[in-house]
């Protein structure tokens, strides 16, 4: 298989990716290992969707690979003071299993230049287990339990 790492890149999410965004975390199957599994309405999520690219807290980005659209990945920065970001990714449905997810992870690295990734994954999704550990993220004893893991940047 060719080395998808240099296809996958991450760009700026912009309003006009709020309906693909919300048939990605709609599809069958895709809500299963979120926090809040129920089907997501459009209105709910445009609001969430505006306030997410508003957030000074958050950087929201579009997964693509060779120019087209196959996922989100997020970092919420925890407080504001804080250099712990929470990174969160969907795939869509159609490209699970290819590589994309660990290649959008791994360029996420490059946007922390300094501080700790943070990842909760809940138990049953060995998917994502997987990806965190292949890239070398490390068990994380969160203060509020759960699984977690970290991943630390190294300084420039
Ligand atoms: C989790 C998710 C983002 C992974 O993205 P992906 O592009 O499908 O994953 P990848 O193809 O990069 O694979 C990641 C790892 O899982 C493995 N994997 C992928 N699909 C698999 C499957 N069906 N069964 C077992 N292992 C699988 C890969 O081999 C890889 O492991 P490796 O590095 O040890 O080889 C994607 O499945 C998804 O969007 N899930 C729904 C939302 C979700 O769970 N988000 C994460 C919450 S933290």
């Amino acid at each position: 298989m060719a080395d998808l790492r240099a296809n996958v890149k991450l760009r700026k999410a912009n309003l006009d990716d709020m309906l693909k965004v919300l048939t990605w975390q709609n599809a069958p199957g895709a809500r299963q290992f979120c926090r809040q599994p129920e089907t997501i309405s459009l209105d709910d999520h445009k609001v969430w969707f505006e306030k997410k690219l508003a957030a000074r807290s958050s950087q929201v980005y579009i997964m693509t690979e060779s120019g087209q659209d196959v996922g989100m990945l997020r970092l919420d920065q925890i407080t504001p003071e804080s250099d712990q970001y929470e990174v969160s990714l969907i795939v869509d449905q159609h490209n699970k299993g290819r590589g994309i997810g660990k290649a959008a992870v791994e360029a996420a690295k490059n946007l922390i230049k300094s501080g700790t990734i943070l990842a909760e994954v809940l138990p049953a999704n060995i998917v994502s287990a997987k990806l965190f550990v292949a890239l070398g993220f490390k068990p994380y004893e969160h203060p509020d339990g759960g699984q977690w893991f970290y991943f630390q940047t190294l300084k420039a």
